[in-house]
């Protein structure tokens, strides 16, 4: 032992930070939400994708579509409110392009989403044995043009066949991401269970509307849009505690992530990993902070395993 210091070997093993994302190895819990952090090139320089568990790319439809007019966003207390809608590189040149350029060792989880529950499966027929992609995740929060423009999330038996035709088309570990546009979210993590998902991620941004009253118009062009960040969170919390009190599939919790603490939250809640999202706008590094405070909360409490944390929450 050196003089006035412990030796290395006195010194206790960092904690286990490895998690599992519905069967698939992750180095740690932290994963960057979909629609947040583009298909990952676009934070080169900024974030090694390496050092955290993995990114959600952006939302992939059939064909490249475009997004709604500006303005798509606005800032709101404790968070914001977006209707960027179904802009994509489309399922092709995400394949073609995009999953190439990324580094190695990248664990790419890729967002599908669509107008129709067919297409749905057609997108995830195109993923199959991607390079790299080592999950799909069904945004359920698109309007189903069918019902009239519901999100495909809100209706229990939409959600059925949407989860049903999507488990048809694809051997690959499916992800439900869930509404929270919903009375009961525990009824929808059962359906989506029931219909063979692998995984539950929520939640997904809230509907919400900020007003200019200076104009007197709607702050976004399509007048309602989806609210995110830390305004969230309380209710996210919610809906994973109860969605994790329905069901026995892994669920990855998403709402208003900014610190370690926040993730610890989710983890006591029953999440088993989780995801960043608007935290890495005002802070491009919030997922490499997110899982540094994780590992200094397990090294605070004497966890040996972030695994140890799930489902933890005393009453
Ligand atoms: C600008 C923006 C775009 C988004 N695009 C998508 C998307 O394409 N697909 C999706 O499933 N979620 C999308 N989301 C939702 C996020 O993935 C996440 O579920 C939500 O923002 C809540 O997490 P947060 O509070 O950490 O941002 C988007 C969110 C934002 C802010």
């Amino acid at each position: 032992m050196t003089a006035g210091g412990a030796g290395a070997s006195d010194r206790p093993e960092p904690p286990d930070l490895s998690a599992d994302l519905c069967g698939v190895a992750l180095r740690n819990p932290v994963l960057l939400a979909s629609g947040t952090c583009g298909y990952g090139t676009e934070l080169a320089g900024l974030l090694d994708l390496r050092e955290i568990g993995g990114f959600v790319a952006k939302s992939l439809t059939l064909e490249p579509r475009a997004g709604n007019p500006p303005p798509r966003i606005t800032e709101t207390p404790a968070g914001m409110l977006n209707a960027i809608s179904l802009e994509n590189v489309g399922v092709e040149a995400f394949i073609d392009e995009k999953l190439p350029a990324l580094p190695e060792g990248v664990a790419v989880v890729a967002s599908v989403f669509e107008t129709e529950i067919e297409r749905y499966g057609e997108v995830c027929r195109r993923l199959e044995g991607a390079p790299g992609v080592v999950a799909l995740e069904i945004n359920a929060s698109c309007p189903h043009v069918k019902s009239g423009g519901i999100e495909f999330g809100q209706d229990p038996a939409v959600l059925a066949s949407l989860v049903r035709a999507c488990r048809a088309s694809t051997g690959m570990k499916l992800l439900v991401k869930l509404s929270p546009n919903v009375t009961s979210i525990a009824e929808m993590a059962r359906v989506a269970e029931g219909e063979g998902a692998d995984g539950l991620s929520l939640i997904n941004a809230m509907q919400g509307l900020a007003v200019d009253v200076e104009r007197r118009r709607p702050a976004l062009s399509n007048v309602l849009g989806g609210l995110s960040g830390p305004a969230i969170r309380p209710v996210a919390l919610r809906m994973v505690y109860q969605a994790a009190q329905a069901v026995k599939i892994p669920i990855c919790g998403i709402g208003g992530i900014t610190s370690g603490e926040d993730a610890v939250a989710f983890l006591l809640v029953g999440a088993s990993t989780v995801q960043v999202g608007t935290a890495s706008y005002a802070n491009p590094g919030a997922a490499l902070e997110v899982r540094d405070g994780l590992q200094a909360y397990l090294e605070r409490h004497g966890i040996a395993r972030v695994r140890d944390l799930v489902g933890g929450l005393l009453s």
